[in-house]
């Protein structure tokens, strides 16, 4: 058992292979025992369900090697009540909690070589999936679905150093104006496409969803919530019901009132409103929480003076409570980290 030797330093966030994933499969009313693969690849009939009818769902949560050298994860439990949300919706049989949590433990344990080390800014994605497997032609749900969870070592989502992202407002939308981000499922990623590609074809980092039946809403973006601060140093986030449940955005907005002794609003966030905060972060598991510098909406730009200087702001320390929580640096509150052994 060795660390594995890769630059960790400067791994971005993109997919490497690692030795073992976890398959557990759902046939006649009941999921199987599952078991631990070396075998990334997927074989499936051509009229799979999931490639018919996109009925896939997915999670994403990240393993951390501490400081004194112990491997541990946050909060599964709040992943896997997430994903048999996402998978009702969906009419996919849902992976029980105890199991999930169990499955998670096993493959990172069986990956741990794959963890990086602490304190190198990596850390080891965990991304458990399910979907319909079987051949179905007729709209209509699966009769059997895979569960899978893959694990591959990553680094920052955006970029590295703690630079101010960039975002703009574009008039696509990812879906039908009622909104379906609120729940992990293929098919909104996938709507999210072109306005990520807009956004990146004119040098932003990602695209800003506002309502889809007004526009005049801060929604989220592609992969993470919204959260601002204001000049009296509250914290705002958008409430909305079309947006994910971002877990990291709960977890901050309990640091925020708990460790930093800190208001937190959770209403609705007007566009217009924007140029009136003084801090903007983008926050979710790959994204921790990242500064945002400016919005160009449309013809308008807006600035966000707080992340000019990233390291002394309200961002930053919410960054480093949460990472420090997270690394075992900062005693957590109960039932957050689950150690892996
Ligand atoms: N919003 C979207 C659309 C996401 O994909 C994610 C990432 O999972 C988030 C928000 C953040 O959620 P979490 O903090 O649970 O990772
Ligand atoms: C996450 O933060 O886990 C996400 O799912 C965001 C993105 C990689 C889809």
């Amino acid at each position: 058992m060795a660390i594995k030797n890769l630059d960790w330093s400067k791994l971005g966030f993109g997919y490497i292979q690692t030795d073992y994933r976890y398959e557990a499969h759902y046939k006649d009313g009941k999921w199987d025992e599952g078991k631990l693969l070396t075998d990334p690849n997927i074989v499936m009939n051509e009229c799979a369900c999931v490639l018919q009818y996109a009925q896939t769902v997915f999670e994403g949560l990240k393993a951390y090697r501490t400081e004194d050298g112990r491997i541990v994860t946050f909060r599964p439990d709040l992943n896997a009540e997430r994903m048999a949300d996402s998978a009702e919706t969906l009419v996919m049989p849902p992976y029980p909690k105890d199991k999930f949590i169990e499955a998670v433990i096993k493959t990172v344990k069986a990956n741990e070589d794959w963890v990086p080390p602490f304190g190198s800014g990596a850390s080891l994605y965990i991304r458990p999936f399910m979907f319909g497997y079987d051949s179905i032609i007729g709209v209509t749900p699966a009769n059997e679905y895979k569960f899978r969870i893959l694990t591959t070592p990553v680094g920052p989502y955006f970029k590295l150093g703690f630079k101010p992202l960039q975002l703009c407002v574009s008039d696509l939308n990812r879906a039908a104006p009622n909104g379906t981000g609120h729940i992990k499922a293929g098919l909104n990623y996938a709507m999210s496409l072109r306005a990520h590609e807009f956004a990146h074809s004119r040098g932003f980092d990602e695209n800003m969803f506002t309502d889809p039946a007004t526009s005049t809403k801060v929604e989220e973006t592609g992969g993470a919530n919204f959260l601002f601060i204001t000049k009296d140093n509250k914290v705002v986030t958008p409430k909305s019901s079309s947006i994910l449940p971002s877990i990291t955005r709960r977890s901050l907005i309990y640091v925020a009132k708990e460790y930093l002794g800190m208001e937190v609003e959770e209403r609705e966030v007007f566009v217009e409103e924007l140029a009136d905060f003084k801090e903007c972060g983008l926050c979710g598991t790959a994204a921790v929480i990242s500064p945002v510098g400016k919005i160009i909406d449309h013809d308008k730009l807006i600035m966000f003076p707080g992340s000019e200087h990233p390291e002394d702001s309200v961002t930053n320390k919410l960054y480093q409570t949460l990472t420090g929580i997270q690394m075992g640096k900062i005693e957590a509150p109960e039932g957050w980290i689950y150690e892996i052994k």
